[in-house]
């Protein structure tokens, strides 16, 4: 009887053995199933290419396996992280960033990601792309973006002689931007200031005109900072205004004046941008135009005040994206 209980306990110890050796076995099968399943990720070819695990992450986050051989077959480039954490990066642009870098010695982020998002790399007027009209209000024209010579929007208005220098009928501009600058007007009016258009809608013919008499009388480069080639003009939108004071149209002064403060910071909230600001000479090509407002709509106009933008880069970031 003894001797038949200790040869099952046997048979036990014999069984747990296996089971344990059974799951030892199996545990370390799957590890090194999991370390070879491992060792084929991005993770781990970017770790072993020299990038931290965070790094690894941060790239496997935002770009495809196609995109990530590139980093691969490169020695490791931390600039990309830099560029990353941009506000504005934009993901399409990402090569063109790096070879930006390379190419204009730029080092920062910043910068790199604004003139490429808004094309600073090329010369003003170098690489013409057609304006896309779809846009309607947000359309882009600019050094960029041109607009067919025969654009004429279709709901233009006459300006009242209420608001406007010259002839009754003279100054047209779109519907949609008289109707936000009646209001801009009347809010003025309640503080006191008496808005004046002196400029707003001009036709193609009637910017050329304008180009080019700056151009005989002081020259191509000086003409360039102040006016648009034709088709480059804001003004062919129909929904850009050359806005001064009843007291105040001259263009060296009246950015002193309180109108001009006041349009600075109020006229966003009737969706109009200052377009060509004092500090961002260098993005829109222009002199500061204190007088120069261009409509967008409250929304767009609202992010360029507040974060201190121009409408070149919110349309590359939000609209073309
Ligand atoms: N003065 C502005 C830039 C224009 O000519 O449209
Ligand atoms: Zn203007």
């Amino acid at each position: 009887m003894k001797k038949k209980k200790l040869k099952l306990k046997k048979g036990v110890w014999i069984l747990l053995i296996l089971v344990v050796l059974l799951i030892i076995g199996s545990y370390s099968g799957i590890q090194i199933y999991k370390d070879y399943v491992y060792k084929k990720t991005y993770q781990y070819k970017l770790i072993e290419h020299g990038y931290s695990l965070e790094q690894a992450k941060i790239l496997e986050e935002h770009f495809d396996h196609d995109e990530i051989e590139y980093f691969l077959n490169e020695n490791v480039d931390e600039r990309i992280f830099s560029l990353i954490e941009e506000k504005y990066f934009l993901k399409k642009n990402w090569k063109d960033y790096l070879a930006y870098m390379d190419t204009a010695k730029k080092k920062n982020a910043d910068e790199v990601v604004r003139d490429i998002n808004t094309h600073l790399n090329h010369k003003f007027y170098e690489q013409m792309q057609d304006a896309n009209l779809e846009l309607d209000t947000l359309m882009l024209v600019n050094k960029y973006y041109k607009l067919p010579s025969d654009y004429v929007p279709d709901d233009l208005v006459n300006v009242s002689t209420k608001y406007a220098w010259g002839d009754a009928g003279s100054k047209q501009v779109r519907e949609i931007a008289y109707n936000a600058f009646l209001d801009m007007w009347n809010e003025a009016q309640n503080d006191e200031f008496y808005l004046m258009i002196n400029s707003a809608y001009r036709s193609y013919q009637s910017q050329e005109k304008v180009y080019d008499d700056y151009m005989k009388k002081r020259g191509e480069r000086y003409a360039d900072t102040i006016a648009a080639r034709p088709g480059s003009s804001e003004h062919q939108t129909g929904l850009s205004l050359d806005i001064f004071s009843k007291n105040n149209s001259n263009k060296n002064t009246f950015k002193d004046t309180e109108e001009a403060l006041w349009l600075k910071d109020n006229a966003h909230r009737f969706g109009f941008t200052l377009r060509y600001p004092e500090d961002k000479v260098n993005i829109t090509g222009y002199g500061f135009e204190s007088w120069h407002y261009r409509y967008v709509g409250i929304e767009a106009a609202t992010y360029i005040y507040e974060n201190n933008i121009t409408f070149d880069e919110y349309y590359a970031y939000f609209i073309e994206k």
